[in-house]
């Protein structure tokens, strides 16, 4: 055995041990270590990044479109994301990594790589697909809404909720049924 083999061998034996040991602790509130976090942060923002490469943004300047994301964004996200200006929930306090704020989102991501996040989610996260139980308009009403605002404050979010108040419109899922959320 040459001394490479060597090294590589008890390498793989003691990566073996540790794996199954279950000596590595899983809980969220044990965050990474920095520069592994910072690794995974390279890791997605570089794929997130290629993969939504070719998405074709369609038009999405209308009042009404930009409304409707508003409600799907105040129905599925807020339980996660927050609400500008609120306490975080339970939920956000606990999960790990932890969501980005509405604003966040906003100023990191573009049109197109919102579309991809949401619709197909992001692994060991906590970050659901929408794409696998709601259609892309849908979807693409929450990319209006987000990208129509640049930092929507506590007093514009509540704005916005009074608007939609009596809007008829609730989203219907890919199995046919009209959820609450
Ligand atoms: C069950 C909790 C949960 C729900 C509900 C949820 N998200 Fe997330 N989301 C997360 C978590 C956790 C992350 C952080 C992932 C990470 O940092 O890797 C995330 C990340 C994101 C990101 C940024 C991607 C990233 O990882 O930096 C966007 C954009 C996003 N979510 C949009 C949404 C939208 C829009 C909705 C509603 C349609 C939504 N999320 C619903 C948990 C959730």
């Amino acid at each position: 055995m040459t001394k490479v083999t060597y090294l590589v061998f008890v390498f793989v034996v003691v990566g073996l041990i540790y794996l199954f040991s279950g000596s590595y602790n899983v809980s969220a509130i044990k965050p990474h270590f920095s520069f592994v976090e910072s690794f995974l942060h390279v890791f997605k923002e570089n794929s997130i990044k290629k993969h939504s490469k070719n998405v074709i943004v369609p038009k999405l300047d209308n009042q009404n479109f930009i409304k409707r994301g508003f409600k799907n964004y105040d129905e599925m996200c807020t339980g996660c994301h927050g609400v500008p200006g609120e306490p975080e929930s339970v939920v956000q306090q606990g999960l790990y990594p932890k969501p980005p704020e509405l604003n966040e989102m906003q100023e990191e991501y573009g049109t197109k790589e919102l579309f991809w996040i949401i619709k197909n989610g992001v692994k060991l996260s906590g970050m659901p697909s929408y794409g696998v139980t709601h259609s892309e308009d849908d979807i693409w009403s929450i990319v209006a809404f987000m990208k129509k605002f640049e930092d929507i404050s506590k007093n514009d979010y509540k704005i916005m909720k009074k608007s939609v108040i009596n809007m008829d419109y609730n989203h219907i899922h890919k199995d046919g049924k009209v959820h609450k959320h």
